[in-house]
């Protein structure tokens, strides 16, 4: 048994001999938004269109509140699995105006329907608009009669696909917001696919990132970000620092100290990561710089080869002393060092990820 809403186990997906989804297994649960996030071509639009029953899965299972609906033999039809549809290019109908859009496929008597509609249309604030035609209204608009349209038949599971990504980016936060009230309020339990790591933590009660038709790691915003499984997961959510070294009993040492690496046999060549807010600079002063403490290591000096201003943080970019590679930190924007300005650098152990090496292939 599961308590699951949507379940997928092991689904697989090939397109002429390539598998683009990889024995793929994801919960999603009541209530919730589970967000795959991956980049372009991992395969997050093919499992969505398996999970509407518009493609058609190789091998795996997809259950609806623990209740099959497609294996690779039996098949519930699409309008028969409670699920709604929005997808990127979310088409109105013309023709229709704003509520016989939202009530098209609604299936209950004549006055239901209305109340039905009217309740939508105030929810997503555009009551005002029900008699206008698709043309006359913004996208951002558009994109709420769309959400009211999906959500009219009380589906219990919604599959978005980049639902948001037509529109202004100013506009996307509010609507993001908006949306997200109204799918909670509504209790339908959502699949939003994303390849913006910034909506899938706007959104996400879970996030799933995908990469090469697998999910490679599966949880909270918060755990996501602050404990990826490796460089390309760290690397997803934001540029990061790397500093190579090589394991000997248990330590590795770097121009910023030591860190440990347990479980890890000597000769292991490991990388440590670490995001451009979590490095800590410092003034030279007269060649020396701070002292090191336990909390951020030794300090490394490097030189500004530029900074950049933006808004309310600024980019610096030193080149080390110790090999000449780049190290990039940002800083409060109101800190702007010029080029030449030699300082040290500091990285913050709590924030540092140690990772092997990937073996290449
Ligand atoms: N019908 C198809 N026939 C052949 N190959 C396909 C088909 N549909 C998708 N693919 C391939 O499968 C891979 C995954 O495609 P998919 O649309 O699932 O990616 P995606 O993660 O949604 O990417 P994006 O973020 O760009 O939308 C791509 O390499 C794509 O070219
Ligand atoms: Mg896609």
């Amino acid at each position: 048994m599961t308590d699951a809403r949507l379940e997928l186990r092991n689904i697989c997906r090939r397109f002429g001999g390539r598998e683009v989804v990889s024995d793929l297994s994801l919960k999603v649960m009541p209530g919730q938004v589970t967000c795959l996030l991956g980049p372009s071509g991992c395969g997050k639009s093919t499992t969505l269109r398996i999970i509407a029953g518009v493609d058609m899965q190789d091998a795996g299972e997809i259950y609806v509140d623990g209740n099959l609906v497609c294996d690779t033999v039996f098949r519930v039809p699409p309008e028969q699995r409670s699920i709604g549809l929005m997808f990127q290019d979310f088409a109105l109908f013309p023709h229709l105006s704003v509520q016989e859009n939202v009530g098209f496929g609604l299936k209950v008597h004549k006055s239901d329907k209305a109340n039905r509609v009217d309740d939508l249309l105030d929810k997503v604030g555009l009551k005002h608009f029900k008699d206008k035609y698709p043309h006359e209204l913004s996208g951002g608009e558009q994109q709420r009669v769309a959400l009211a349209r999906a959500l009219a038949p009380k589906p219990s599971i919604m599959l978005m696909d980049e639902p948001f990504s037509g529109l202004d980016d100013r506009l996307k936060d509010d609507i993001r917001d908006s949306t997200l009230d109204l799918l909670k309020e509504e209790g339908t339990a959502v699949l939003l696919v994303t390849h913006e790591p910034h909506e899938a933590m706007r959104m996400a009660d879970e996030i799933a990132l995908m990469r090469d038709g697998r999910i490679v790691q599966q949880g909270a915003p918060y755990n996501i970000y602050n404990a990826p499984v490796d460089r390309k997961a760290a690397a997803f959510f934001s540029d990061v620092n790397v500093i190579r070294g090589t394991v000997e009993g248990a330590l590795v040492s770097t121009p910023f100290g030591e860190f440990l690496c347990p479980g890890r046999p000597d000769g292991t060549e490991v990388e440590i990561v670490i995001r451009p807010q979590h490095l800590r600079i410092d003034f030279d002063r007269d060649g020396r710089g701070p002292h090191p403490t336990p909390q951020d290591g030794t300090p490394a000096r490097g030189v500004v080869q530029r900074a950049r201003f933006m808004g309310r943080e600024s980019l610096v970019e030193f080149r080390m002393d110790f090999d000449n590679s780049i190290l990039r930190a940002t800083v409060p924007s109101v800190f702007l060092p010029k080029p030449g300005t030699p300082m040290w650098l500091m990285l913050r152990r709590e924030r540092c990820f140690v990772f092997p090496v990937p073996s290449k292939v």
